[in-house]
């Protein structure tokens, strides 16, 4: 599909300092419509980025069908500005669609609107280490109607934003609430799609983590609150006796790329793993007993984040003294080293956009 440009007048100041996540956008978006009656997605372009019209009736406003995802780009020491396993995000996309009874957006739209928008915006790629390009395409109903039903019209955007570490904590440990009240999601519902929904439904949660003093909730099984499945803004991995821990992915539990990624090159390094179901009070007596060597989370805005405390109904655990652990370190080094071109990629799971 051509893709319309529209320029700007005048160029934003690039920040300076710390970026922190998801503060500052840069100077244009792209934006594509899709309608039933006019054959599906039309009229794709990049445009200044800024504030955009909604009916009041848009339908994401009332229903939610809302879907989105989220990847990088980074700038290479050798000059390339490249994308990590952009389509894995495309599949992810389609199948969070496919569940909320929202259009499929074709992989070659997908991809092609991320590498042009990329390629208007290279100059926003970060150079310092740590940083990068975040991009976070998304999708929303914006038919005007009240009455419940799959709408007939919807918007694909995407907007970035440069970027360094998720957390303020950055690359060191962080303090992660067991929650055993709210649940996130349940067998047949939307666990596995990246929806908006799912995140709405996880704040208060996320709230009462903070209030007692921990970054982040490690969320339960829906069902019998008994087994581990992900941390609100990553996937979880637990390195007990050599051996390597981490939720299915069955329909409850995001199937992360980073996640996806970090499993083959744990298989790669020789680690047994374990994609099962993991009960909280085993996980809290392997690392009363010392078993419980490093838990590290998983994803592209956290990207491996070392966890250095679980709190599971006033137990504290805390992990590898408080410390990045040994594996975790090398994974994180490993993951990144592919990322910004430091290291070779076996996997061919690096994507040149453009020369920088
Ligand atoms: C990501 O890791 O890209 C996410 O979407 C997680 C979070 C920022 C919602």
């Amino acid at each position: 599909m051509d893709i319309r440009f529209e320029s700007r007048e005048v160029l934003k100041d690039k920040p300076q300092g710390a970026l922190g996540f998801g503060k500052y956008y840069t100077d244009y978006m792209f934006i594509a419509d899709y309608d039933k009656d006019q054959g599906g997605w039309h009229d794709a372009r990049i445009v200044p980025f800024g504030p955009i019209e909604m009916d009041p009736a848009s339908m994401v406003l009332h229903y939610a069908q809302e879907t989105f995802e989220g990847l990088k780009a980074y700038r290479t020491k050798d000059g390339k500005i490249q994308l990590f396993r952009p389509e894995k995000n495309a599949q992810r996309f389609a199948n969070s669609n496919a569940r909320l009874s929202m259009p499929a957006v074709p992989e070659d739209l997908f991809i092609g609107a991320i590498e042009e928008l990329v390629k208007v915006e290279k100059d926003w790629v970060p150079a310092k280490e740590g940083e990068s390009l975040y991009i976070r395409p998304y999708m929303f109903a914006s038919e005007a109607a009240v009455g419940v039903h799959p709408a007939v019209s919807y918007k694909f955007m995407i907007i970035l934003s440069p970027v360094g570490a998720y957390y303020p904590e950055g690359m060191a440990p962080v303090k992660i609430w067991v929650e055993d009240e709210y649940v996130r999601a349940a067998p047949g519902g939307t666990g596995f799609t990246k929806c908006g929904g799912n995140y709405a439904g996880s704040l208060k949660a996320q709230e009462k983590a903070e209030e007692h003093g921990y970054t982040q909730v490690l969320w339960l099984d829906g069902v019998h609150r008994k087994y581990v499945e992900e941390v609100g803004s990553m996937n979880v991995m637990f390195l007990i006796d050599g051996e390597i821990w981490t939720a299915p992915t069955e329909g409850t539990v995001l199937p992360g790329v980073t996640r996806d990624s970090i499993l083959q090159i744990v298989r790669s390094l020789g680690y047994p793993v374990h994609e099962e179901h993991l009960a909280v009070d085993d996980l809290m007596a392997a690392a009363r007993d010392g078993r419980l060597q490093e838990a590290f989370g998983t994803g592209t805005a956290a990207v491996i984040s070392p966890i250095g405390e679980l709190c599971y109904k006033g137990e504290k655990a805390v992990i590898n003294n408080f410390e990045t652990g040994k594996l975790t370190q090398q994974l994180y080094d490993t993951l990144t080293g592919i990322q910004w071109g430091d290291v070779e990629d076996p996997y061919g799971w690096t994507r040149t956009v453009c020369e920088a």
